[in-house]
C-alpha cells in the first residue's frame, strides 16, 4: 500500500506518520517512511536547495527541481518498495506540486499535470490523507515553534490559503482515494482515524 500524507506546513504530518508507522510495525507490517522533496540523496540535496530562501528560485525552476527530486524518489525508493510489497508512508507527493506550484505559484495547471505524470511514471497512491488545519491554527503553531522560515513558510497568508483550497479541492473531487482528517484532533485520535480508514478498505483486520 502506498499512503501519502498532505497538508499545510505545521499540520502535524510527520508526527502522525511516525505514530501510524509504529502502529503498523506492531501489526508486523513491513513499512517504509519517506518524504518529498527528499527520500534519496539527490532528493534531500534538492530539498535543501529549494527550501533555502537564499537560492532565490523562479517558480518554474522550483517546479523542475521538485519534479527531478520526485523522479529520483520514484525510481530509487517508491518502485522498489512496491515491488517488495512494502507499505509506504510518504510525507507529500504530487498533490503538493499541484497545490504549491500550481495553485499558489500560479503555474499553468496543464503543465503541472504533465510534469507530475512524467515524474511519477503514472504511479498513484492507494490512499491520500489530508491533514486539514485553518490558517489561524497554522499561524499559531508556527509562532509557538518559533522556527526559522524556509522558502514556503515565509509566504503570506494568501499563498497558504491557496494551498489549503487546492488540497480541499483535490480531496473533495476524489473522495474514494482521499480522506480528510481534522488536524485539531490529538495525534492519538488521528492515528485511530487513519487506521480505521485502512480497516474500512480491508487492508487491516
Ligand atoms: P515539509 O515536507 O517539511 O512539509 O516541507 C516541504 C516543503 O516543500 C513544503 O513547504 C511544501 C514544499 N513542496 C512543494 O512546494 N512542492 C512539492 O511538490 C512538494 C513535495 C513540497
Amino acid at each position: 500500500m502506498f499512503i501519502v500524507f498532505e497538508g499545510l506546513d505545521g499540520a502535524g504530518k510527520s508526527t502522525l506518520i511516525e505514530s501510524v508507522f509504529k502502529a503498523l510495525q506492531k501489526m508486523q507490517i513491513d513499512c517504509l517512511v519517506t518524504r518529498e522533496p527528499g527520500g534519496t540523496k539527490l532528493g534531500e540535496n534538492i530539498r535543501n536547495l529549494v527550501l533555502d530562501p537564499s537560492t532565490k528560485l523562479s517558480a518554474k525552476t522550483e517546479l523542475l527541481l521538485i519534479s527531478a527530486a520526485r523522479r529520483d524518489h520514484v525510481e530509487k525508493l517508491i518502485l522498489p518498495a512496491l515491488k517488495k510489497n512494502q507499505w509506504i508512508l510518504c510525507d507529500r507527493f504530487w498533490a503538493s506540486t499541484s497545490a504549491f506550484q500550481g495553485k499558489a505559484r500560479a503555474l499553468p495547471m496543464q503543465q503541472i499535470k504533465q510534469m507530475n505524470a512524467f515524474s511519477t511514471q503514472g504511479i498513484q497512491p492507494d490512499l491520500w490523507f489530508l491533514l486539514d488545519i485553518s490558517l489561524q491554527e497554522k499561524e499559531k503553531r508556527s509562532l509557538r515553534r518559533g522556527e526559522v522560515s524556509d522558502t514556503f513558510e515565509m509566504q503570506d497568508q494568501h499563498f497558504h490559503q491557496k494551498v489549503r483550497e487546492a488540497y480541499l479541492e483535490l480531496a473533495q473531487k476524489d473522495p474514494k482515494n482521499w480522506c480528510i482528517l481534522n488536524a485539531m484532533h490529538p495525534v492519538k485520535k488521528l492515528t485511530q482515524l487513519s487506521l480505521q480508514e485502512m480497516k474500512k478498505r480491508k487492508w487491516l483486520r
